[in-house]
């Protein structure tokens, strides 16, 4: 079959290494291809498919010798086939290609799968011994030692969602397991945390144990908390517990500084002191809590030290560090509306619902983030959410909805601020009851202040901008 060519300029072609299997160009081959090119020979035309992340630059796929003797001999355009590889990996397709004319050394193949393997873990090593020309018994050899540092992590990473609470079948597909090979890893589990319960046991602390075995410290975290009570738990932790909502005379929901073993550097990070608190305040242990737009994990983290489940989504997917964050877009423009991420018959005993408060943090979102909609927009949207949620909760749960005042105060003094651009708390709490969520608390759990530099204040005052550090958790049921 010939395949549809095209004239690209040879100066949006590179040759990327990620992608090349070979060690590198052979000149000669260059030099008696440049001497072909002048006396008038025609070649294959090459194959690149377009860079992922360069807007109108194509990365090679095969051909590297053909397009530098085209480079050395001043072409300008050349003929290319412009490929989709459909999810197919381009460094094996590039190597399949590659050992047509020549075979590729022993280095280089070693080489070429192990960089395969190591991108892409689910590849099966006859896959890979087909594209670089080498049996799997060879291949197997190639990457035994990735292999088993890989499987190490995907136990960790069944052993974290297990712990979660997360459904087997969610969490094999998740990993991309097939259910066979996930009933291979699950007898596993039970001798998994041995190791690093012994180095507990021996007085190491958590921190020591978490960078020893490569876990995170959450994890360690719920090892060495197992069977205590959350009294316990708090104090091991060092966090603090608040007796009352918010009263100068005692503590207040007020963290300066999110405890950093809990969730990721990510924008609009909660502390976890303040997920800890709603977890005791609002569920025993082992209830089943969701986060729906779960960011950097401190939920899921929270949950892990205070023995509770935890179902958590973002549309922002990381499966590698964070595969109980399982990749869901709330999407209300979609043709079937707002949808619910999972058919589980289980409902949650507490939802935490931390969105985007409005437009703040919006160019550190994705574009599709509900922080890009208009005010309208976005209100309709809590609207659908709560109406949904409504739907997928049993008569008991709880919802801890937490969010600000949005004022657009920016560079504007107080007196000017206008009525309708702004989105205050009772406008939630309007939304709240309109959709049959009824709040017993309205907690202050303020924003750290410290984040303002002197600088900022000092231009604020002058301008008498009046800052929003206030931050609610609404606790509401669907009871009356
Ligand atoms: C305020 S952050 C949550 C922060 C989190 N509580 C933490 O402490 O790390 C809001 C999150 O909502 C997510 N988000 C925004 N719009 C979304 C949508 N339509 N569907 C799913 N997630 C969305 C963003 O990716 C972001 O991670």
């Amino acid at each position: 079959m010939t395949q549809q060519t095209s004239k690209i300029p040879i100066s949006s072609i590179i040759l990327d290494e990620d992608i090349y299997p070979r060690k590198g160009i052979d000149h000669k081959r260059v030099a008696i291809f440049s001497e072909n090119i002048r006396d008038g020979f025609r070649f294959d035309p090459i194959e690149v498919e377009p860079c992922p992340d360069r807007p109108g630059w194509y990365r090679l796929l095969d051909g590297a010798h053909r397009w530098s003797a085209f480079k050395s001999t001043g072409v300008e355009e050349v003929e290319a086939i412009i490929k989709d590889l459909d999810g197919n990996d381009p460094l094996l397709y590039a190597a399949k290609k590659a050992i047509g004319p020549r075979q590729l050394t022993e280095d280089e193949s070693r080489d070429t799968a192990r960089r395969a393997y190591s991108g892409n873990a689910s590849l099966s090593s006859v896959d890979i011994g087909k594209a670089i020309g080498r049996a799997r018994r060879t291949v197997d050899s190639y990457i035994a030692d990735l292999r088993a540092v890989n499987q190490m992590g995907l136990d960790i990473k069944i052993f974290r969602m297990n712990r979660l609470g997360i459904p087997q079948d969610r969490i094999a597909e998740r990993l991309g397991l097939a259910r066979t090979s996930f009933q291979y890893h699950l007898p596993k589990m039970a001798t998994l945390p041995d190791s690093a319960n012994g180095d507990l046991a021996s007085g190491f602390t958590v921190a020591q144990v978490a960078q020893k075995h490569g876990w995170a410290d959450p994890m360690v975290w719920s090892l060495a908390l197992e069977g205590k009570n959350d009294h316990d738990r708090f104090k091991e932790l060092g966090w603090g517990f608040c007796t009352w909502d918010n009263l100068k005379v005692t503590r207040k929901w007020e963290w300066n500084d999110c405890d950093k073993q809990f969730g990721d550097d990510w924008p609009g990070r909660i502390p976890a002191q303040l997920i800890a608190h709603i977890l005791r305040y609002f569920t025993k242990p082992d209830d089943l809590v969701l986060d729906p737009m779960a960011g950097g994990g401190v939920t899921p983290d929270a949950c892990l030290a205070l023995g509770r489940r935890c179902w958590a989504f973002d549309m922002m997917d990381r499966p590698e560090t964070r595969p109980e964050i399982e990749p869901f877009t709330w999407d209300i423009s979609s043709d079937q509306g707002l949808l619910w991420p999972v058919s589980a018959k289980e409902k949650p005993d507490l939802v935490i619902f931390d969105p985007p408060y409005f437009d703040k943090k919006a160019d550190s979102y994705d574009k599709k983030s509900i922080s890009g909609l208009s005010r309208k927009a976005y209100l309709e949207f809590l609207e659908a959410f709560f109406i949904l949620l409504k739907l997928n909760v049993k008569k008991k749960t709880r919802l801890a909805f937490i969010n600000a005042d949005w004022r657009d105060f920016q560079n504007t003094s107080a007196a000017e601020e206008k009525y309708k651009g702004g989105i205050l708390i009772d406008d939630y709490i309007d939304i709240l009851k309109r959709t049959g969520w009824y709040h017993t608390h309205i907690i202050q759990a303020p924003i750290s202040s410290q984040r303002f530099n002197a600088g900022v204040v000092c231009a604020m005052q002058k301008k008498n901008i009046l800052g929003v550090i206030s931050r609610y958790v609404i606790i509401l049921g669907t009871y009356h």
